[in-house]
C-alpha cells in the first residue's frame, strides 16, 4: 500500500500480509516454530537477516505485521516489538550502553524506568543523572564525556511537563548522544518524536495502543541500522519478545487509535476546563490549558494535549492527602487503578501509589504533592465523568 497514505489508513492497512487462505482480517499465528521444506531450506532460513520465519522468540508473522504497522505510523524505518514497555526500555539500554557509560534522564519519568537506571543498570557500572526536564540548560550542564543517552517522556506523567525536543536534539547531536523518547502517553496519533529530532522512540503498547486494558506489549523504533543491528540481537538472545496473541490484539488496537485518541482528548480538555473553574480545585495540570507553563510549546509539538490530567484539591494545611483520597474514594464509576490509557477512566493518588517508593524529598522535587490526583480520561460520556468526580468535590 501507498506509504504516503493518511494516518487513519495506515493504522488499518499498513503491514498487513495474508496467508494462503486469503483471510480479510489479520490471522493470529499461535506457533512457536516454523517448518522447512528441506535441510537446505532450513539452513537458508537460519542465516542472519534471511527472510521468512524460524522461531517465534524472534520472528512471527503477526508480530511482524504489528511492527511494520507501528513503524509506518511513527515514520520509523524499523520497529521491534517487545513483551512490555519496560522490556523495550531495557533492550534499548542494553543495545546502547556499557559499563562506564552515563545517562541523563528527565526526573519526570515512569517509576520503573527510574528503578531500572538506579537499581539494575547501576549494578553494571552505568550512572544516571536526573534533570529538571523543561530546563534545556540542565540537560547541557549534566553532560559528561561518558554521556551516551538522553531519556525522557513528553508530556510527562503525571504533571504533563512538555519538553522541547528540537532544543534537546541540538544539545544531544552536538555530543553524539542518543535521544530516546518514550511516546506512550500521546502515541503517534498525536506526536511523532522522530520527526521532531528523537533518534529512538519507545512505546508501552500496554497503554493507548491496546487502549482497552487487555494485554502487555512494547516497541522500540528508529533507524534500521539501530534496530536491526543493535536491538534485535539483544532481544533475540535475551527473550522478552511480544507474544503472537498480544501482537494480534495490538494490531486491532492500532486500527481504532486515531478515533479513540480524538475522543480521549476532547473529554480530557472538557474535564480540565471544568475542573479549573471548580471552586474546590486548587490547580489543574493539563498541557491543553492556557494556564499550563508549556501550553505554547505543546501547541507546536503535539497535535492534541492527550488524555492524562492531574489536579490538586483545595485543602487545609496537612489535610491535602485526605482530601485527595476523599475525591478518589467517592468515585463510583471511575476505576481506582494505577494503569492508564484505557477506555475506562482511571484515577490514582500518585504520592502513595505510582510515586510511593520515592523519598519525601524526591517527591517534593518532582512536584508530586500530597493533594495531587491523576486522571486518565477514558471513553465514557464526559457528563458521567463529571458527575462521578463531583461527588467527592462537594
Ligand atoms: C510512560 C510509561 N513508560 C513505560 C511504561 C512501562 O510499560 P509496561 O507496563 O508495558 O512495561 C509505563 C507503564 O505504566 C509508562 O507509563
Amino acid at each position: 500500500m501507498d506509504s504516503d497514505s493518511h494516518f487513519e489508513t495506515l493504522a488499518i492497512r499498513a503491514g498487513t500480509t495474508r496467508s494462503s487462505f486469503a483471510e480479510h482480517s489479520e490471522a493470529m499465528y499461535l506457533t512457536s516454530s516454523f517448518v522447512f521444506a528441506s535441510s537446505a531450506d532450513a539452513a537458508e532460513h537460519f542465516k542472519p537477516g534471511a527472510p521468512g520465519f524460524v522461531y517465534s522468540r524472534f520472528s512471527n508473522p503477526g508480530v511482524t505485521m504489528f511492527q511494520d504497522r507501528l513503524a509506518a505510523l511513527e515514520g520509523a524505518s524499523a520497529c521491534v516489538a517487545t513483551a512490555s514497555g519496560m522490556a523495550a526500555i531495557f533492550a534499548t539500554c542494553l543495545a546502547l550502553l556499557k559499563s562506564g557509560d552515563h545517562v541523563v534522564c528527565s526526573r519526570s519519568v515512569f517509576g520503573a524506568t527510574t528503578q531500572l537506571f538506579d537499581s539494575v543498570l547501576a549494578r553494571f557500572g552505568i550512572r544516571t543523572t536526573y534533570v529538571e526536564p523543561t530546563e534545556l540548560a540542565h540537560w547541557e550542564a549534566a553532560c559528561e564525556p561518558a554521556t551516551r543517552l538522553f531519556f525522557l517522556e513528553t508530556p510527562s506523567n503525571p504533571l504533563g511537563d512538555v519538553i522541547d525536543l528540537a532544543g534537546l536534539k541540538a544539545i544531544s547531536s552536538a555530543r553524539d548522544i542518543v535521544l530516546v523518547v518514550d511516546n506512550c502517553l500521546l502515541t503517534p496519533a498525536l506526536q511523532r518524536p522522530l520527526a521532531l529530532g528523537a533518534d529512538v522512540v519507545i512505546h508501552s503498547a500496554t497503554k493507548f495502543i491496546d487502549g482497552q486494558g487487555r494485554v502487555l506489549g512494547g516497541a522500540v523504533l528508529g533507524s534500521s541500522e539501530f534496530i536491526d543491528k543493535l536491538v534485535v540481537p539483544v532481544l533475540r538472545t535475551t527473550g522478552p519478545s511480544l507474544s503472537a496473541f498480544n501482537a494480534w490484539v495490538l494490531l486491532k488496537g492500532l486500527e481504532t487509535l486515531s478515533v479513540r485518541m480524538e475522543r480521549h482528548c476532547n473529554s480530557a480538555l472538557e474535564l480540565a476546563l471544568w475542573l479549573e473553574s471548580h471552586p474546590r480545585i486548587k490547580r489543574v495540570y493539563y498541557p491543553g490549558l492556557p494556564s499550563h507553563p508549556q501550553y505554547e510549546l505543546a501547541k507546536r509539538q503535539q497535535a492534541r494535549a492527550g488524555a492524562l490530567l492531574s489536579f490538586e484539591v483545595l485543602a487545609e494545611d496537612g489535610q491535602e492527602q485526605s482530601r485527595a483520597w476523599q475525591v478518589i474514594d467517592a468515585c463510583q464509576m471511575i476505576s481506582i487503578t494505577g494503569n492508564l490509557g484505557d477506555t475506562r477512566s482511571t484515577i490514582t493518588h500518585p504520592a502513595t501509589t505510582t510515586h510511593g517508593r520515592l523519598t519525601d524529598a524526591q517527591r517534593a522535587e518532582a512536584g508530586i504533592r500530597p493533594g495531587l490526583v491523576r486522571l486518565s480520561v477514558g471513553l465514557e460520556h464526559v457528563e458521567d465523568l463529571k458527575a462521578d468526580l463531583a461527588r467527592g468535590l462537594q
